[in-house]
């Protein structure tokens, strides 16, 4: 592989041992997957925070590694384990939470902003069109690469805090033009009206193409909402980290342009393939104990939307909305908050159903609209779901 003089530098240990050891790793990880070169990125987001998913093993990780480096450019945090202000309000221990207040330190010793959000392109890390950055959550790497057209691959945890240490990744995959080109095409004859269906067709798509990059034909603009659904849903039911949208994703049209575009297969997808999906997601008809919305964390729109279907009404259940500290903070600004606690539900900062261990909470039902939270929350102990809109699951607790 190609190294500039820095890269070499860094390399041969002239910026520390942490810089060259996180050089060693990612150009290791380039020469498996033939990189040629590194490339400069402008920012960073690290999963693996929620000490459910990476255990004591990950704590002393991330506290060995604060004792060596620190990262260079904007890092920004995915979802941890608890929300760290409420944790005990909603029930979560104090031995789990210890635990996690800790990797955050790790985390925050070596320069990363606690943030604990999956949506960190709505909280100010916001790439421009062609930046290449390395990011590691799913949903977010699915985001930023098809709605906003910056460039990552779908980094685990420790490349992309690697990469912040050094502030290169390896040139290959995504950060190529080439590779992001369509490998099959979805014409789809359905008007989408909710976040639901929409949900429905991300998890159905991502079943058929696993890790290729599908183009969609839709009849109408799903809107930036629901465009975050869709690429999370596509990446937890398959490994997407790129999707083109006809007429709206940065990128279709050079997709279009393409010359093996005519070539590729075309799937026709109509109105049953998202019912019969849409009724697949849910494993109970029971009534939910829990609505949880917020997956990938919400937006201060759809926290509107939450606060407009309740505003005056009292919960008979309970109602979580998960969101960064920054949304939560300009919701409170709005007064949603006030709205939404006056009815007896909840914003739930720095977490979300599926990293917290909501199975410990003695919950049956959980009420969702995204269809990753669908796909996931069935595997959480003896959690049952309900997969439906944000509309009918606040009628079934209200
Ligand atoms: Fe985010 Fe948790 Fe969903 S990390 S994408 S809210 S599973």
């Amino acid at each position: 592989m190609q190294l500039t003089k820095y890269e070499e530098d860094m390399y041969n240990g002239e910026y520390g041992e942490g810089k060259a050891e996180s050089m060693e790793i990612l150009v290791s990880l380039g020469k498996i997957y033939d990189a040629e070169k590194m490339i400069p990125i402008t920012s960073a987001q690290v999963s693996g925070v929620s000490y459910k998913t990476i255990g004591d093993a990950g704590l002393d990780f991330v506290v060995d590694l604060g004792k060596k480096a620190d990262v260079t450019l904007e890092t920004m945090l995915n979802p941890a384990g608890v929300d760290i202000e409420n944790w005990k309000e909603l029930g979560f221990s104090e031995e789990f939470t210890e635990k996690q207040i800790k990797i955050i330190e790790g985390y925050e010793s070596i320069g990363v902003m606690s943030t604990c959000t999956c949506t960190p392109y709505l909280i100010g890390n916001a790439p421009m069109l062609n930046e290449h950055v390395a990011w590691s959550e799913s949903s977010a790497v699915c985001y930023v690469n098809s709605v906003i057209g910056a460039r990552t691959n779908r980094e685990g945890g420790p490349s992309a805090l690697l990469a912040a240490i050094v502030g290169r990744t390896p040139y290959y995959g995504n950060h190529i033009p080439e590779n992001r080109t369509a490998d099959i095409i979805f014409d789809v004859d359905y008007d989408f009206t909710t976040e639901a269906e929409i949900g429905a067709l991300g998890y159905h798509v991502g079943q058929i193409v696993n890790d290729k990059k599908p183009y969609f034909k839709l009849n109408n603009n799903p809107g930036r909402n629901n465009l975050k659904l869709l690429g999370a849903a596509l990446a937890s039911s398959g490994a997407v980290s790129l999707y083109h949208v006809e007429n709206i994703t940065p990128e279709a049209n050079f997709a279009k342009s393409q010359d093996s575009f005519e070539e590729l297969e075309v799937v026709s997808l109509e109105k049953s393939d998202i019912i019969d999906t849409i009724e697949k997601l849910s494993t109970t008809d029971k009534t939910p104990d829990l609505v949880c919305l917020g997956c990938p964390h919400a937006s201060i729109t759809e926290i509107q939307k939450v606060a407009q279907l309740i505003k005056g009404k009292k919960l008979n259940k309970d109602l979580w909305i998960c969101t960064s500290k920054a949304i939560k903070s300009i919701s409170e600004q709005c007064g949603y908050l006030d709205i939404i606690e006056a009815a007896g539900g909840k914003i739930v900062s720095d977490t979300c159903m599926v990293v917290a261990p909501v199975e410990e909470l003695n919950y049956d039902v959980i009420g969702v609209n995204s269809a990753k939270a669908a796909n996931y929350v069935p595997n959480m102990g003896n959690l049952d779901v309900v997969y439906d809109t944000v509309e009918n699951l606040i009628d079934m607790i209200t």
